[in-house]
């Protein structure tokens, strides 16, 4: 999980990233490069034998092509998205009892016991649109419950939304994520939901990214100041035939 490979910085250096108990969130309106970000980050995670993934995507197309790769892969479905939560969430509870125990502070991976990369495509279909409004909520806080307990016990969780705003993402939730990026926002407020108040005041703005140039952005990585940077883009070959190799190495069958 260590120096993923996102694309390079508007000064032309490679963007790394290590993605070991780190979360990352990404804003954007559609279009603007969200899930190739996704697809690029998938691609690394999936080659990782320390690491196994669940995809809820619910426009299926997204992810569509990891479905073999994914130990969990959920679709437009809401009950299988908070069954499949409630379960990230025992494994969370289970990890922290034995890492009590043992007074460990963070989970150590292992190929038995693994990091688990949980990727949200797109976050506001399951907290706002599908489903009825209990269920909603009920995923809402259990996705915040494992952002932000997540990250000691090996849980990592990329979160894609294209509406970036407060009741999709509020600041609670938004400040349990370590890695922020923004890809176009329509609005100088979308931009400051997803990369943090005052950021535009400052002249960080993703209204002001070049709408022909998807996958230009803004990164925020814990702490710093945000930079620009263009992600690496991964034709549909280009996944299929990593997505291909990750299932053999997990001994599924192959998806081309
Ligand atoms: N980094 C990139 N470099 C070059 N082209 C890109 C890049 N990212 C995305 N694109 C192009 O832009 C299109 C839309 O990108 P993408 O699907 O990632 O957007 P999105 O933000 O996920 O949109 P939506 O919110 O509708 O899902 C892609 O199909 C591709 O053609
Ligand atoms: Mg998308």
């Amino acid at each position: 999980m260590d120096d993923f490979y996102l694309g390079k910085y508007a000064t032309g250096e490679a963007v790394k990233l290590c993605f070991a108990y780190k979360n990352l969130l990404a804003g954007g309106e559609p279009g603007s490069g969200k899930s190739g970000l996704e697809q690029t980050i998938l691609a690394q995670a999936a080659l990782c034998v320390d690491t196994k993934l669940i995809g809820f995507d619910g426009k299926l197309v997204e992810l569509m092509q990891w479905a073999d790769v994914f130990d969990v892969f959920v679709g437009p479905d809401m009950r299988k998205a908070l069954a499949t939560l409630l379960w990230v969430q025992r494994l969370m509870d289970e990890r922290y009892a034995k890492m009590s125990a043992l007074k460990l502070r963070k989970h150590v991976p292992s190929q038995t016991d693994p990091f688990w990369v949980i990727s949200v495509d797109e976050l506001a279909y399951f907290t706002s649109v599908a489903g009825t409004k209990v269920e909603q909520e009920l995923f809402s806080a259990l996705l915040r419950d494992i952002v932000a307990r997540g990250r000691a016990a090996g849980i990592i969780v990329l979160a894609m939304t294209q509406r970036a705003s407060w009741d999709i993402v509020p600041t609670a939730l938004r400040d349990l994520f370590a890695y922020r990026w923004v890809g176009r926002c329509s609005t100088p407020g979308s931009s400051d939901v997803a990369l943090g108040a005052g950021w535009v005041d400052q002249g960080y703005n993703a209204m002001n990214l070049d709408p022909s140039k998807p996958g230009d952005s803004f990164l925020l990585a814990e702490g710093g100041v945000p930079r620009r940077m263009r992600v690496a883009w991964m034709s549909d070959a280009e996944v299929a035939q990593v997505a291909a190799f990750a299932a053999q190495l997990r001994g599924r069958k192959s998806v081309v």
